[in-house]
């Protein structure tokens, strides 16, 4: 038996506790069959925390972070998001010094009929966005007044730098290229990101193909030819708003899975999807993108790339035996529920070693 690993685990808010609850349940099953040991622990956090406790991010919270070996998110937020402290995100992220965001955009073969796109558009993609998470839009000065209001979008070259070489690893171990994007054509803060990109990869990544793109042509490339993206590089609010776009791919927000990395410190794994107050409450989320994170999580934190394998077989198997959350169902299809679903997964999970 392994060394115990510790999770803190942050559900938030909306359904970020359903398919958190959903991850849980799959890791913990595909662990005891492969002998890994974990222990989790949970932590509130979000904006019912804030609204209970005057933060979304309690110190006790931070402390459980820090201290684990990953932290699994679910999501935050209400209907009406006004002020980002409400969220914790951004200080959740500073705190653990994140700012490599990776997210897999991969078509389950089973699902490639169900999205708005052909087949043949979407049967074949299989990239990966690695979005800089610490600077940009999201860290800078703001002011607001009646008539006048600013957001400042800074760079440092250290921090494009890092997440140039986040982007170079990613491409190297995939053997594909890296599109990196930018709106050079009129950001100044893009005319240091494209220098910055080109020098790292010459001077680090000779054998890995950098293009550059922008944004704009992009968010048209990724509908048209998505086949042809290898690694996706980009700054903190052209990441957010492509991968919104790039889920649809894959099927719907849902499925899309995340891994934050800083160094050192844990790493945060969570879907891509909000807390969607549309739905919270109901148990018809689709738990996908959360159970893949777990995946992710096992393979980047836990040491236990097999339980990654086993965890998205599972997956895989539930959709083919046709197991479909609402969100995937297309011409009056049969949908479950979110735990329903969780369960046809389980099912596929071989029983625990003795
Ligand atoms: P959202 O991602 O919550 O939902 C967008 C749409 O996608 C909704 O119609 C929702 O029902 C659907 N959807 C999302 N995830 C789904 C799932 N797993 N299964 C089925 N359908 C799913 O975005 P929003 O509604 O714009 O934002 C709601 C709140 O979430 C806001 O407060 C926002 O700030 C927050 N948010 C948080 C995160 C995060 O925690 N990382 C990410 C995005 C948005
Ligand atoms: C995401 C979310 C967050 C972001 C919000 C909730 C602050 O949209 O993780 O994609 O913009 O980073
Ligand atoms: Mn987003």
């Amino acid at each position: 038996m392994s060394e115990t690993k510790k999770i803190a685990v942050l559900p938030g808010d909306g359904i970020g506790v359903e398919v958190t609850a959903s991850a849980v349940t799959v890791l913990k099953a595909a662990a005891a069959t492969a002998g890994l040991s974990l222990e989790f622990e949970e932590f509130p956090f979000g904006t019912d925390c804030y609204r209970a406790n005057g933060t979304a991010f309690p110190d006790a919270t931070r402390a459980g972070c820090q201290g684990a070996d990953a932290v699994l998110l679910g999501a935050v937020g209400s209907a009406n998001p006004t002020n980002h402290d409400e969220l914790g995100l951004l200080d959740l992220r500073k705190a653990l010094g994140l700012y490599a965001n990776l997210r897999p955009i991969k078509v389950f073969s089973e699902l490639a009929h169900a999205t708005p796109f052909r087949a043949e558009v979407v049967q074949d993609v299989d990239f990966i966005i690695v979005r800089e998470l610490s600077e940009g839009l999201y860290y800078g000065d703001r002011t607001l007044t009646e008539d006048r209001a600013t957001d400042e979008c800074f760079y440092t070259k250290g921090a494009i730098e890092r997440l140039a070489r986040s982007a170079g690893t990613v491409g190297r171990e995939r053997g594909v290229k890296v599109t990196s994007v930018d709106k050079v054509n009129v950001l100044a803060t893009s005319k240091l990101w494209r220098a910055t990109f080109t020098e790292v990869f010459a001077n680090e990544f000779p054998d890995v193909e950098l293009e550059h793109m922008l944004v704009d042509a992009m968010a048209m490339i990724a509908i048209t030819h998505p086949g042809r993206l290898g690694v996706v590089a980009t700054e903190n609010t052209f990441g957010d708003i492509l991968s919104d776009e790039c889920s649809v791919l894959a099927g719907g927000l849902g499925m899309l899975p995340s891994g934050s990395f800083g160094d050192p410190g844990p790493a945060l794994y969570e879907p891509v999807h909000g807390s969607a107050p549309d739905i919270a409450g109901k148990g018809i989320s689709n738990p996908i993108g959360a159970i893949m994170s777990a995946a992710m999580m096992a393979e980047h934190s836990l040491g236990a790339p097999a339980v990654a394998r086993a965890m998205e077989a599972a997956v895989t198997a539930a959709l083919a035996d046709g197991a479909r959350t609402a969100d995937l169902a297309r011409n009056g299809e049969a949908t479950v529920g979110t735990q329903a679903f969780t369960d046809a997964v389980l099912a596929h999970l071989a029983s625990p070693v003795s």
